[in-house]
């Protein structure tokens, strides 16, 4: 099946960006030796990288048993909230940990004293309660900084926190919670959200009556919308703290102990509940905050996620507080009320590193060059992301326009399940190729490989393995630990599957081309979205693009386009001509897509992504019947039904 890929000729670029002495290598050079060593002796790497962390209990063995079943550090005792929170408050209490910006331009600030003292008396109300190491806690809530306090103080108590989503609908939260059944939920009253007025607390009291489980509800006031309290179960956060002096101490964990749960983004179908070890997950989030974005105290940093997506945890409250940075934590939409906001907020911080998505790199490129004028970003150095691919177009207008042109841009790949962005430059180290997810990490094992599970050489796209264990692996999914084995470890016993095209290029540069099923297959010759997309993106005038594949009888699949445009002018020119000589002249007449549809917006999952087989299912059956509970924007689905009926532009 596989056949080679060209990736035509993609430059190098050095990274402008200068490591700092935290890193373990400081020259490309050094990468292939070093990653070579990590991987023979997978053990002895992680526990350098482990040793650089505060434990209360040596490990006996450093790595046991293999995939799917492994333990890393065993026997070891540690815990994440004082390494994320006690370590930086002893040695540094007035440093800023948390400064929290509303839409609306409010801020609140929380050093690192104030974040321990708010997480250590929150867990002390949670154990009086009842909570114990290994009980599970619901946590429905936006980026706020009561939001940390309440994860770490699970962390403190050696509780698992369910991280759950707070745009999702009833159903959704009912489902989740459920599956997990926790005794106490921290919330909010409410969110903003586009100016608009989320009700949290609301949309939690519609299912609680179905969910026994839960006794107690801890409320954080943030819009003082007056909503229902019933005594004594539900209690307002501030309230909670001015009865409760004491702080908790931390409960030292086994280091395979579980963490948290949290549920796969909405682009699959039913969804997951991965569970990742608290020990394992701190060691590598810390790596992978480290190799990625080189972070240290001098940094002000903002991981424009959301909270209820693992983005969050991996790159801001875990990894970004085990070394102690100041963050910043946004709630809301970040082009709210214009998008200049986003900009304002970067000059006003002084930020130097990010950590965001494609999608908000497209919307910036969409938002245009006058802004990138007005806030010339002098303190910005690194751009990270993750989530889909990043077209080579994007890369360059990022690089090109915001800041001093020296901004670098490492994309990293991971997933829900991984745990960590494991495909990634090394912040400073690795020479960039726009497109691809860089190398991988130190310390982490992969292969492509072919159906039969064969390893394919360089440039030959297969499926995305990984063949060793490492720490942020999810360790089984939630009340389902046969469908652990039975999803990720059965076409190829032994080795995890990503379910993602991938190749590896000469430089060993790893290339995403799409989830499994977002390879299309036109008259037998396999096709990446990604690839397509990109090609359309090259088009001048073109924002955003996703390429669906549609079942033909006689090709098997056919192209379908859509785009967004930068302009609404735009659309008077003939989008399904240029984008057919595009894709012929790229990559074939075999690419030649069988309609082309000029829309206002794509659908998108709050983390980001544009969701395609909403796409698909308009296509097919002229409406949309399955879950949109979760998106960004599901407003838009009336919209895109409306325009597709009217048919693709004109050809
Ligand atoms: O298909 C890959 C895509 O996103 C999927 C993982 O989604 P999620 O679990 O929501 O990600 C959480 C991130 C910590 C992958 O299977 N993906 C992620 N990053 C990239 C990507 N595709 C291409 N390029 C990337 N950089």
């Amino acid at each position: 099946m596989a056949s080679s890929f060209t990736l035509g000729d993609v430059p190098r670029i050095s990274p402008a960006y200068t490591p700092s002495s935290r890193l373990p290598i400081s020259s490309e050079n050094d990468y292939p030796a070093f990653y070579q060593e990590s991987i023979a002796d997978i053990g002895k790497y992680w526990a350098d990288v482990a040793g650089e962390l505060e434990w209360n209990a040596p490990w006996t063995t450093t790595l046991t048993g293999d995939l799917p079943r492994f333990q890393f550090f065993k026997d070891g005792r540690i815990n994440v909230s004082v390494n994320c929170i006690d370590r930086h408050a002893r040695r540094n209490p007035h440093r800023r940990a948390l400064i929290w910006i509303s839409e609306t331009g409010e801020e609140r600030i929380w050093t690192y004293e104030e974040l321990l003292d708010q997480t250590a008396r929150m867990a002390s109300f949670l154990h009086q309660q009842g909570v114990q190491a290994g009980d599970v806690v619901g946590i429905f809530l936006p980026n706020l900084l009561e939001t940390f306090a309440a994860v770490h103080a699970c962390y403190r108590l050696g509780a698992i926190y369910n991280i759950i989503f707070s745009g999702f609908s009833p159903e959704a939260l009912y489902d989740r919670l459920v599956n997990t059944r926790p005794s106490v939920v921290i919330t909010a009253d409410a969110t903003y959200r586009r100016g608009r007025l989320i009700p949290l607390k609301q949309t939690l009291d519609q299912v609680l009556d179905r969910v026994p489980s839960v006794k107690h509800v801890v409320v954080v006031r943030r819009a003082n919308n007056g909503v229902q309290m019933k005594a004594p179960r539900d209690r307002f956060w501030d309230e909670i703290l001015m009865d409760v002096k004491t702080r908790r101490d931390p409960v030292y964990m086994e280091a395979n102990e579980p963490g948290f749960i949290i549920y796969t983004s909405g682009t699959t179908s039913k969804p997951k509940g991965l569970v990742h070890s608290a020990a394992g997950f701190l060691v590598g989030a810390y790596h992978n905050v480290k190799m990625s974005l080189d972070l240290g105290e001098g940094d002000v940093y903002w991981c424009t996620a959301d909270t209820g997506w693992l983005t969050f945890p991996i790159f801001e409250i875990v990894g970004a507080l085990a070394h102690g940075v100041s963050a910043i934590v946004y709630e809301g939409a970040m082009d709210h009320p214009t998008p200049a906001h986003f900009y304002e907020i970067l000059t006003q911080h002084h930020v130097t590193k990010i950590f965001t998505a494609p999608t908000w790199l497209r919307m910036l490129a969409r938002f245009g060059e006058s802004l990138t004028r007005d806030y010339p970003l002098p303190d910005l150095k690194l751009i990270g992301l993750v989530g889909e691919p990043l077209d080579a177009s994007t890369w360059y207008w990022i690089r090109e326009h915001i800041g001093s042109g020296q901004v670098d841009i490492n994309n990293t790949y991971g997933q829900t399940e991984t745990g960590s962005a494991w495909a990634s430059g090394i912040a400073g180290v690795s020479a960039m190729k726009p497109g691809s997810c860089g190398p991988a990490l130190p310390g982490h094992a992969y292969q492509v490989v072919d159906d039969k599970g064969r390893a394919l050489e360089a440039n030959i796209p297969g499926t995305l393995v990984i063949t060793k264990p490492f720490p942020t692996l999810a360790r089984t999914i939630w009340n389902d630990p046969e469908r652990y084995d039975s999803q990720y470890f059965t076409q190829f016993p032994g080795q995890y599957n990503t379910f993602d095209t991938a190749l590896h290029d000469l430089d060993g540069h790893i290339w995403v081309l799409g989830r499994i099923d977002d390879v299309i297959n036109v008259s037998a010759h396999r096709l990446s979205t990604m690839e397509m997309e990109s090609a359309i993106l090259e088009l001048p005038g073109v924002a955003e693009a996703a390429v669906i594949g549609f079942d033909d009888n006689i090709k098997g699949q056919v192209p379908i386009v859509f785009v967004t445009l930068r302009e609404e002018s735009l659309k008077q020119e003939d989008w399904t001509q240029k984008i057919q000589e595009q894709l012929s002249r790229q990559i074939g007449t075999i690419a030649r897509p069988s309609q082309v549809y000029v829309v206002d917006a794509m659908p998108k999952t709050r983390s980001g992504k544009i969701v395609r087989r909403l796409l698909k299912e308009i296509v097919k059956t002229g409406t949309v019947q399955g879950d949109i509970t979760g998106m960004e924007n599901p407003e838009i689905v009336d919209t895109l039904v409306d325009q597709l009926k009217s048919g693709p532009s004109k050809k």
